[in-house]
Protein backbone atom coordinates (compact mmCIF):
# COMPACT_ATOMS: atom_id res chain seq x y z
CA UNK A 1 0.00 0.00 0.00
CA UNK A 2 2.55 2.33 1.35
CA UNK A 3 6.08 2.70 -0.84
CA UNK A 4 9.37 2.25 1.39
CA UNK A 5 9.77 5.86 -0.08
CA UNK A 6 6.80 7.09 1.25
CA UNK A 7 7.41 5.40 4.74
CA UNK A 8 11.11 6.99 4.84
CA UNK A 9 9.39 10.24 4.07
CA UNK A 10 6.72 10.60 6.64
CA UNK A 11 9.06 8.77 9.57
CA UNK A 12 11.71 11.34 8.73
CA UNK A 13 9.60 14.46 8.72
CA UNK A 14 7.66 13.06 11.68
CA UNK A 15 10.35 12.64 13.83
CA UNK A 16 11.50 16.79 12.93
CA UNK A 17 7.97 18.05 14.31
CA UNK A 18 8.32 15.53 17.32
CA UNK A 19 10.86 17.43 18.40
CA UNK A 20 8.44 20.42 18.72
CA UNK A 21 5.26 18.31 19.56
CA UNK A 22 4.01 20.67 22.06
CA UNK A 23 3.68 23.40 19.47
CA UNK A 24 3.05 20.45 16.80
CA UNK A 25 -0.41 19.32 18.48
CA UNK A 26 -1.07 23.08 19.74
CA UNK A 27 -1.40 24.16 16.40
CA UNK A 28 -3.23 21.05 15.57
CA UNK A 29 -6.08 21.39 17.84
CA UNK A 30 -6.32 24.99 17.64
CA UNK A 31 -6.57 24.57 13.88
CA UNK A 32 -8.93 21.92 14.24
CA UNK A 33 -11.77 23.90 16.49
CA UNK A 34 -11.06 26.96 14.09
CA UNK A 35 -12.44 24.66 11.11
CA UNK A 36 -14.81 23.18 13.58
CA UNK A 37 -15.98 24.75 16.32
CA UNK A 38 -18.78 22.24 17.16
CA UNK A 39 -16.05 19.76 18.09
CA UNK A 40 -15.04 21.60 20.51
CA UNK A 41 -17.29 19.97 22.71
CA UNK A 42 -16.60 16.74 22.71
CA UNK A 43 -12.58 17.37 23.75
CA UNK A 44 -11.49 18.20 27.59
CA UNK A 45 -11.36 21.53 28.68
CA UNK A 46 -7.71 21.04 29.44
CA UNK A 47 -6.12 19.44 26.73
CA UNK A 48 -2.47 18.55 28.19
CA UNK A 49 -3.05 15.51 28.77
CA UNK A 50 -4.97 14.51 25.36
CA UNK A 51 -1.91 16.26 23.74
CA UNK A 52 0.84 14.21 25.01
CA UNK A 53 -1.87 10.88 23.91
CA UNK A 54 -1.78 12.06 20.11
CA UNK A 55 1.46 12.60 19.28
CA UNK A 56 2.38 9.04 21.05
CA UNK A 57 -0.51 7.58 19.44
CA UNK A 58 1.12 8.94 16.18
CA UNK A 59 4.39 7.98 16.63
CA UNK A 60 3.38 4.38 17.20
CA UNK A 61 1.37 4.62 13.80
CA UNK A 62 4.10 6.12 11.73
CA UNK A 63 6.39 3.11 13.64
CA UNK A 64 4.16 0.66 12.14
CA UNK A 65 3.70 1.46 8.91
CA UNK A 66 5.76 -1.28 7.70
CA UNK A 67 4.14 -3.51 9.42
CA UNK A 68 0.31 -3.28 8.29
CA UNK A 69 -0.70 -5.73 10.99
CA UNK A 70 0.54 -3.82 13.67
CA UNK A 71 -0.82 -0.44 12.40
CA UNK A 72 -4.17 -2.21 11.82
CA UNK A 73 -4.69 -3.11 15.13
CA UNK A 74 -3.70 -0.14 16.90
CA UNK A 75 -6.11 1.50 13.97
CA UNK A 76 -9.08 -1.02 15.15
CA UNK A 77 -8.24 0.32 18.58
CA UNK A 78 -8.48 3.40 18.08
CA UNK A 79 -11.47 3.52 16.10
CA UNK A 80 -13.60 1.78 18.30
CA UNK A 81 -12.85 4.44 21.19
CA UNK A 82 -12.91 7.02 18.70
CA UNK A 83 -17.10 5.92 17.85
CA UNK A 84 -17.49 5.74 21.44
CA UNK A 85 -16.19 9.38 21.92
CA UNK A 86 -19.27 10.20 19.45
CA UNK A 87 -17.05 10.43 16.44
CA UNK A 88 -18.46 10.15 12.90
CA UNK A 89 -17.38 9.88 9.43
CA UNK A 90 -17.44 13.21 8.52
CA UNK A 91 -14.85 14.51 11.32
CA UNK A 92 -11.78 12.89 9.89
CA UNK A 93 -11.60 14.70 6.69
CA UNK A 94 -11.66 17.90 9.11
CA UNK A 95 -9.09 16.41 11.26
CA UNK A 96 -7.03 15.26 8.36
CA UNK A 97 -6.47 18.88 7.22
CA UNK A 98 -6.06 19.92 10.70
CA UNK A 99 -3.12 17.40 10.80
CA UNK A 100 -1.86 18.43 7.46
CA UNK A 101 -1.96 22.24 8.34
CA UNK A 102 0.06 21.37 11.60
CA UNK A 103 2.73 19.02 10.04
CA UNK A 104 3.00 22.07 7.30
CA UNK A 105 3.35 24.85 9.81
CA UNK A 106 6.02 22.53 11.94
CA UNK A 107 8.07 21.78 8.91
CA UNK A 108 8.06 24.81 7.33
CA UNK A 109 10.25 24.37 4.02
CA UNK A 110 10.75 20.94 4.65
CA UNK A 111 6.66 20.88 4.03
CA UNK A 112 7.13 19.30 -0.11
CA UNK A 113 5.01 18.22 -2.28
CA UNK A 114 6.33 14.60 -1.58
CA UNK A 115 6.16 15.10 2.10
CA UNK A 116 2.39 16.19 1.84
CA UNK A 117 1.29 13.32 -0.91
CA UNK A 118 3.15 10.64 1.82
CA UNK A 119 1.04 12.02 4.48
CA UNK A 120 -2.05 12.19 3.10
CA UNK A 121 -1.94 8.86 1.84
CA UNK A 122 -1.10 7.66 5.29
CA UNK A 123 -3.93 9.47 6.77
CA UNK A 124 -5.84 8.06 4.63
CA UNK A 125 -5.44 4.72 5.37
CA UNK A 126 -5.44 5.39 9.16
CA UNK A 127 -8.83 7.29 8.95
CA UNK A 128 -10.60 5.06 6.42
CA UNK A 129 -9.82 1.86 8.51
CA UNK A 130 -10.76 3.62 11.84
CA UNK A 131 -14.32 4.70 10.15
CA UNK A 132 -14.62 1.13 8.63
CA UNK A 133 -14.35 -0.57 12.15
CA UNK A 134 -16.60 1.75 13.72
CA UNK A 135 -19.33 1.09 11.54
CA UNK A 136 -19.01 -2.51 12.38
CA UNK A 137 -20.91 -4.40 15.53
CA UNK A 138 -20.33 -2.52 18.63
CA UNK A 139 -17.76 -4.80 21.26
CA UNK A 140 -19.02 -4.31 24.78
C1 LIG B 1 -5.59 9.71 12.88
C2 LIG B 1 -6.69 10.01 13.53
C3 LIG B 1 -6.76 10.16 15.03
C4 LIG B 1 -5.85 9.84 15.99
C5 LIG B 1 -4.44 9.26 15.83
C6 LIG B 1 -6.45 10.18 17.27
C7 LIG B 1 -5.86 9.97 18.50
C8 LIG B 1 -6.51 10.07 19.70
C9 LIG B 1 -6.01 9.58 20.97
C10 LIG B 1 -4.66 8.89 21.17
C11 LIG B 1 -6.94 9.83 21.92
C12 LIG B 1 -6.85 9.47 23.42
C13 LIG B 1 -7.81 8.35 23.79
C14 LIG B 1 -7.62 7.09 22.99
O1 LIG B 1 -6.49 6.60 22.82
O2 LIG B 1 -8.66 6.59 22.50
C15 LIG B 1 -8.04 10.50 21.26
C16 LIG B 1 -9.18 10.92 21.87
C17 LIG B 1 -10.18 11.64 21.26
N1 LIG B 1 -10.24 11.96 19.91
FE1 LIG B 1 -8.97 11.36 18.48
N2 LIG B 1 -7.69 10.71 17.05
C18 LIG B 1 -7.91 10.73 15.69
C19 LIG B 1 -9.04 11.18 15.06
C20 LIG B 1 -10.06 11.86 15.69
C21 LIG B 1 -11.19 12.46 15.01
C22 LIG B 1 -11.49 12.40 13.50
C23 LIG B 1 -11.94 13.07 15.96
C24 LIG B 1 -13.20 13.89 15.71
C25 LIG B 1 -13.34 15.12 16.09
C26 LIG B 1 -11.31 12.80 17.24
C27 LIG B 1 -11.80 13.19 18.47
C28 LIG B 1 -11.38 12.68 19.70
C29 LIG B 1 -12.11 12.83 20.95
C30 LIG B 1 -13.44 13.57 21.13
C31 LIG B 1 -11.36 12.18 21.93
C32 LIG B 1 -11.73 11.99 23.43
C33 LIG B 1 -11.24 13.12 24.25
C34 LIG B 1 -11.48 12.80 25.73
O3 LIG B 1 -12.63 12.74 26.12
O4 LIG B 1 -10.48 12.64 26.42
N3 LIG B 1 -10.17 12.09 17.04
N4 LIG B 1 -7.75 10.64 19.91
Amino acid sequence: MLTAEEIACVRSSFDMVFANATDMTTTFYQRLFELAPECRSMFPDNMDVLKRDFIATLAVLVGSLDRMTGLLSSTDILGRNHARYGVRPEHYPLVGEALLWSLAKGLGPQWTAEVEQAWRKVYEIISQRMIAISAGPRLP
